[in-house]
């Protein structure tokens, strides 16, 4: 029983460690997509930056590796969890959302750059924001993604300070930032119009 509880421990400090640790390259990532609000070019071009640092070899092995650990502890802390409060159900449910969400976005950006061998730029984030009807996917997609990491983040702040005023405003500006971000790639719902190989790469999925 005590064993139980100390491995449980264990992964929730390893988990908390790693889960700081991804936070860092989330920071940047968001930070990155708030420049859509200033066009494509210079998304791309921000993006071009921070590509130096973690596209470096071991700087993204080391990043994948944390984001399949982050998954495999969260959901280690989910089994046999009796999530009862507000907070507790927000953090496991926003917990599951992010272990599909991972999943399926990493998963769309590699294979993309190794199996279509496109750029994963602005314009592959873009494509499916901007296409009817690929659109009715990726808004709630994207928007649940940040919603979800702010919610996480939200929670865990309760749960560890009992602060409810810092807790709702990490929610509101994750929620508000989740939208502003929709509006910057999608061109303010005036849609943006994609290079042909992007368009095609949509287009054959939907
Ligand atoms: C995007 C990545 C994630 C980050 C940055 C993150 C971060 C964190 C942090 C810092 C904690 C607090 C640990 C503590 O109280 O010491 C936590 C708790 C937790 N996380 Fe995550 N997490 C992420 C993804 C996930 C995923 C994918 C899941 C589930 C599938 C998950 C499930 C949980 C659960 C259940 C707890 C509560 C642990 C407990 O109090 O018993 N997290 N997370
Ligand atoms: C509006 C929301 C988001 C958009 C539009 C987006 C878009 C992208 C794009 C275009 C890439 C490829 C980057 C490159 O080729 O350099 C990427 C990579 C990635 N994203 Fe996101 N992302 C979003 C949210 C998130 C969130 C919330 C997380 C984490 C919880 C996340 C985690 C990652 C990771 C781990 C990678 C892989 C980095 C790499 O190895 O190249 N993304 N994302």
């Amino acid at each position: 029983m005590n064993i139980q509880k100390d491995s449980r421990a264990f992964v929730k400090s390893l988990h908390y460690i790693s889960g700081v640790t991804l936070s860092v390259f989330i920071a940047f990532h968001l930070f990155n997509h708030l420049f859509a609000l200033d066009g494509p070019d210079k998304h791309i071009q921000i993006m071009d930056q921070f590509r130096r640092v973690y596209r470096h070899p071991v700087v993204e092995t080391f990043l994948l590796l944390v984001v399949l650990f982050q998954i495999v502890s969260g959901i280690r802390l989910i089994y046999k969890r009796h999530a009862q409060t507000v907070a507790e159900k927000i953090q496991v449910y926003s917990g599951l959302y992010l272990s599909f969400f991972l999943i399926a976005h990493v998963g769309a950006v590699l294979s993309a750059r190794y199996i279509e061998h496109l750029d994963t730029n602005f314009y592959f984030a873009a494509a499916g924001l901007n296409y009817y009807p690929a659109t009715f996917i990726f808004i709630p997609y994207y928007f649940l993604a940040v919603a979800s990491i702010s919610l996480h983040v939200s929670a865990i702040h309760y749960l560890k300070t009992k602060s409810q005023v810092m807790a709702v405003s990490i929610a509101i500006i994750g929620l508000s930032t989740s939208f502003v971000l929709i509006v910057a790639f999608t061109n303010s719902f005036q849609w943006f119009d994609m290079p042909i190989p992007y368009e095609k790469f949509i287009r054959s999925l939907f």
